[in-house]
C-alpha cells in the first residue's frame, strides 16, 4: 500500500512511499480501507515542524500524517463484538483515538491521530474498534471526513458546559465565528441547526457572501473594520456575543475580550494570527479582562466521542452537509496541504484516496 510521510522539516518535503499492508490483526483491531481524508490546519503544522505548543508531546520523528478520515471496514480482528461494527460499514476515525467521555487527560493526548500517534493520509490503516464512529447515511465521504476535528470542536465551543442530550438553542443566544476555515464554518452550520444567532467575520467579502447563504445572520469583513469587537456591540444591542469562536488568537483575544456578552464564554480554540503577542509594553492582563465581563475563558481540546455522536445526532436530524471546498486527488497531497496553508479556502479541504461510490 502507499502513505504519505512527513519528517516535520516542511510542507514540500512530505513524502510518498511504499508500506507494507497490515496483515494480522489483534484483539479489538479494525482494518480500514481508507476513502477520504480531510486537512486541518494542524496537519501543516506538523509538516512544518510548528506543532510545538503541547510541551508533552515529542516532536521530530518521520510521521503519517492527517487525522480525519472516512473509510470502509476491510476486517474486524478477534474480540470487536461489543461496538457494533461489521465488515462494510462506512466509518471516521475520533481524533484523540482514546479520549472517550469527559475530560481529555494526557494519556489522551499521546494517541492524537497525525501526531503523536500515526496518521490516516494512506490507504490502510488499522484502528482500535473504540476508536471509530458510524458515519451517518447522508453523508458522502468526503462530508464525513470533515467531521471528527473541525465539527466536534465546533459542537464543543458551542456546548462544552451544555450537558450531553441538552445543546444551547435559541434566537437570542449569540455565536461570533472568526473566519471562514474549517472550524468556524462547522460552527456556524451547527449555529443555525440549533437556532442560535450566528456573526462571521472574514477577510473577504465573496466569503461573507458565502457565509450569508449557509444562514449569517449577520457578517463582519475585519480588514475593512479591523475594530470588529464595535461592530459586534452594535450588532447585539450593546450585549455581545454569547460564545466566540476564539480561532484568531494574538490578534484577536483581546477584542473578543471587548465583545463578549457579560457572562458569556470565549472558547480558546486557535491561533491563526499567531501564538505570540506581537505588542510590546503593558497591556490589561487576561485575569483583568476576564473578570470586566464576567466570562469564561475555556480551552478547548477537540472533544470527546461520547460528544461527537451527539452532533451526529444533530447532522442526522438536520440533514447537514458540511462545506467541502475542494477535493484533491491522494496524489496531490502536497498541493492539497499547500492550498490549506494559503487560506483561501471556505470551509473545508479534502483528499480523495479512492473515489467515492456516493
Ligand atoms: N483546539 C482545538 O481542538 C482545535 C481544533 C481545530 C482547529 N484548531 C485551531 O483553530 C484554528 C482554526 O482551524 P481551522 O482548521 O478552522 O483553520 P483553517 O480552515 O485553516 O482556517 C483558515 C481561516 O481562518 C481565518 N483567519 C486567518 N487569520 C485570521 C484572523 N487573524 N482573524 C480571524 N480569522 C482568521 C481565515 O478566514 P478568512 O479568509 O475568512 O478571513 C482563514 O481562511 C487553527 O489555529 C487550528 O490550529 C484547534
Amino acid at each position: 500500500m502507499k502513505q504519505w510521510i512527513s519528517a516535520q522539516d516542511g510542507l514540500n518535503n512530505i513524502r510518498l512511499v511504499d508500506a507494507p499492508e497490515p496483515e494480522r490483526l489483534r484483539d479489538g483491531e479494525v482494518l480500514v480501507r481508507i476513502h477520504c481524508v480531510a486537512l486541518n490546519f494542524r496537519d501543516t503544522e506538523v509538516c512544518m515542524g510548528h506543532y510545538n505548543h503541547h510541551k508533552t508531546l515529542d516532536q521530530g520523528a518521520p510521521i503519517v500524517p492527517c487525522s480525519d478520515m472516512c473509510g470502509t471496514i476491510e476486517k474486524l480482528g478477534p474480540g470487536n463484538d461489543d461496538y457494533g461494527l461489521k465488515e462494510g460499514d462506512r466509518v471516521m476515525a475520533i481524533f484523540n483515538q482514546t479520549h472517550l467521555k469527559g475530560q481529555i487527560t494526557e494519556k489522551d493526548m499521546s494517541s492524537g491521530l497525525g501526531f503523536p500517534s500515526s496518521g490516516v493520509l494512506a490507504q490502510y490503516r488499522v484502528f482500535p474498534a473504540y476508536g471509530l464512529v458510524k458515519v451517518p447515511d447522508h453523508l458522502a465521504d468526503d462530508e464525513a471526513a470533515t467531521l471528527p476535528i473541525a465539527a466536534v470542536t465546533a459542537w464543543m465551543a458551542i456546548n462544552t458546559f451544555q450537558p450531553i442530550g441538552q445543546p444551547l438553542t435559541g434566537k437570542d443566544k449569540v455565536v461570533l465565528l472568526q473566519g471562514t476555515g474549517g472550524v468556524s464554518i462547522s460552527g456556524l452550520q451547527i449555529a443555525k441547526a440549533l437556532g442560535l444567532t450566528a456573526i462571521v467575520t472574514s477577510s473577504s467579502d465573496a466569503k461573507l457572501d458565502r457565509a450569508r447563504q449557509l444562514g449569517a445572520d449577520y457578517t463582519i469583513n475585519y480588514k475593512t473594520t479591523p475594530e470588529w469587537q464595535d461592530k459586534v456591540l452594535e450588532l447585539t444591542g450593546g450585549k455581545g456575543a454569547d460564545v466566540v469562536f476564539e480561532t484568531g488568537g494574538a490578534e484577536t483575544l483581546a477584542k473578543s475580550f471587548a465583545c463578549v456578552a457579560y457572562g458569556g464564554l470565549i472558547s480558546s480554540i486557535g491561533y491563526l494570527s499567531g501564538k505570540e503577542d506581537a505588542l510590546p509594553g503593558p497591556r490589561i492582563n487576561t485575569n483583568v479582562l476576564a473578570l470586566r465581563r464576567n466570562v469564561t475563558l475555556k480551552g478547548m481540546l477537540n472533544g470527546p466521542k461520547e460528544r461527537f455522536e451527539e452532533m451526529l445526532g444533530l447532522y442526522e436530524s438536520k440533514q447537514i452537509h458540511p462545506v467541502v471546498d475542494r477535493a484533491f486527488e491522494f496524489e496531490q497531497a502536497k498541493e492539497a496541504l499547500g492550498y490549506l496553508a494559503g487560506g483561501s479556502h471556505f470551509g473545508k479541504v479534502v483528499v480523495e484516496v479512492v473515489q467515492s461510490d456516493l
